[in-house]
């Protein structure tokens, strides 16, 4: 079996979140320490598929590279870059536009979800999302992607990307089928202001979600206003059916004690809401405080962080162009 190769990637396009940072880049920091050969991406050429700002869009690359630092990433042990400096993943997706077809991609629920009604006047690079993502991957022959539900679908497509082109192109393995790792407590954290509602970086209100940016006011405050119900906290995990809230905030509180959801019940079962609220802010306060005042220093280190994803961007350039190299000379390609 060939090396377990790991690759993900970040759209750096705001603060993130406790949904990134449980459902992603913990994760991250996870495989890295377990030892496997990990690329970690900050895809600016996915964030673009709705407009950025220039001026912001450079400056959360630099902010999101922070973060990745500052939640224990490291330079020596994982490749970090942004997308945009290394020219296989643009090349590679244009091929796969060219194997994937119009039907694969007309199922993916994200394009329907951001997109919105207005679908005739999204970009055409919001459509095709999906496609780059699968070049992301196989660009590197990456064998393991870790995720949060949300990307599972995209995951499915680049598997069935990958094996149709070894089959049109007569290549038997030449594209890995990657996996998806999405597994844990925390692969889907919701609104604290509606538990049907994923947490995410485009909501408004700021009260929905956790930054890894927030100070202890803020965090407190935040977990005190998130929305409950007026039941008390069951013992079984059935009862928690139809209690997103209150499922969110056991399922979160769950994760950062590193304990299953069952215990979490045992713990508070027959409590009300208060008890359980300060608790998660204390845990949260401890987790994420350190990785606040490390984003801070950081980004005082402008020039580090930007010299970080050059050599990084290196790096990816040499392991991903002989591997596009292959893949054009199987299309066909006069060198
Ligand atoms: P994005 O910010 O959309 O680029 O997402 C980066 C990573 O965070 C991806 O692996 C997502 O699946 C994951 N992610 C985003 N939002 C959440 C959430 N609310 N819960 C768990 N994982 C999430
Ligand atoms: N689409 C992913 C998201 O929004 C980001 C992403 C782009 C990605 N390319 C990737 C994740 C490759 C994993 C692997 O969250």
């Amino acid at each position: 079996m060939a090396k377990k190769l790991v690759f993900s990637g970040v759209q750096p396009t705001g603060n993130l979140h406790l949904g990134n940072y449980l459902g992603a880049v913990k994760r991250f920091v996870e495989l890295q320490d377990a030892d496997a050969m990990c690329i970690y991406c900050l895809v600016d050429l996915h964030a673009i598929t709705n407009w950025q700002n220039p001026k912001e869009l450079r400056q959360n690359t630099i902010e999101v590279t922070a973060a990745f630092l500052a939640c224990g990433l490291r330079k020596e042990h994982s490749i970090i870059f942004n997308q945009s400096q290394v020219t296989a993943h643009t090349e590679l997706a244009w091929i796969f536009n060219c194997v994937a077809r119009i039907g694969w991609l007309n199922r993916m629920t994200q394009f329907k979800e951001k997109a919105g009604k207005n679908r005739e006047n999204a970009s055409l690079g919001l459509y095709c999302y999906p496609t780059l993502m699968a070049a992301d991957i196989l660009a590197y022959h990456a064998t393991h992607v870790p995720v949060g539900e949300d990307q599972k679908q995209h995951l499915e497509l680049t598997r069935d990307i990958a094996a149709k082109f070894n089959n049109d192109f007569n290549a038997p393995d030449f594209f890995p089928v990657p996996e998806p790792i999405i597994e844990g407590t925390a692969t889907r954290i919701m609104s604290l202001r509606d538990g049907t509602k994923k947490m995410s970086k485009s909501e408004t209100s700021d009260m929905s979600r956790i930054n890894l940016t927030d100070d202890n006011d803020s965090i407190r405050k935040k977990i005190q206003k998130a929305k409950t119900d007026p039941f008390e906290i069951p013992s079984e995990k059935e009862e928690l059916v139809d209690r997103p809230e209150a499922e969110n905030l056991l399922g979160i509180y769950a994760t950062l004690a590193n304990q299953s959801i069952e215990q979490t019940l045992e713990q508070f079962s027959g409590s009300d809401f208060k008890k359980l609220k300060g608790a998660l802010s204390d845990l949260l306060i401890s987790e994420l405080e350190p990785i606040n005042k490390e984003i801070k220093k950081l980004l005082d280190q402008e020039a580090y962080i930007v010299e970080i994803l050059r050599e990084g961007s290196e790096r990816a350039d040499q392991i991903s162009r002989p591997i596009l190299e292959e893949a054009r000379q199987l299309v066909g390609f006069l060198k």
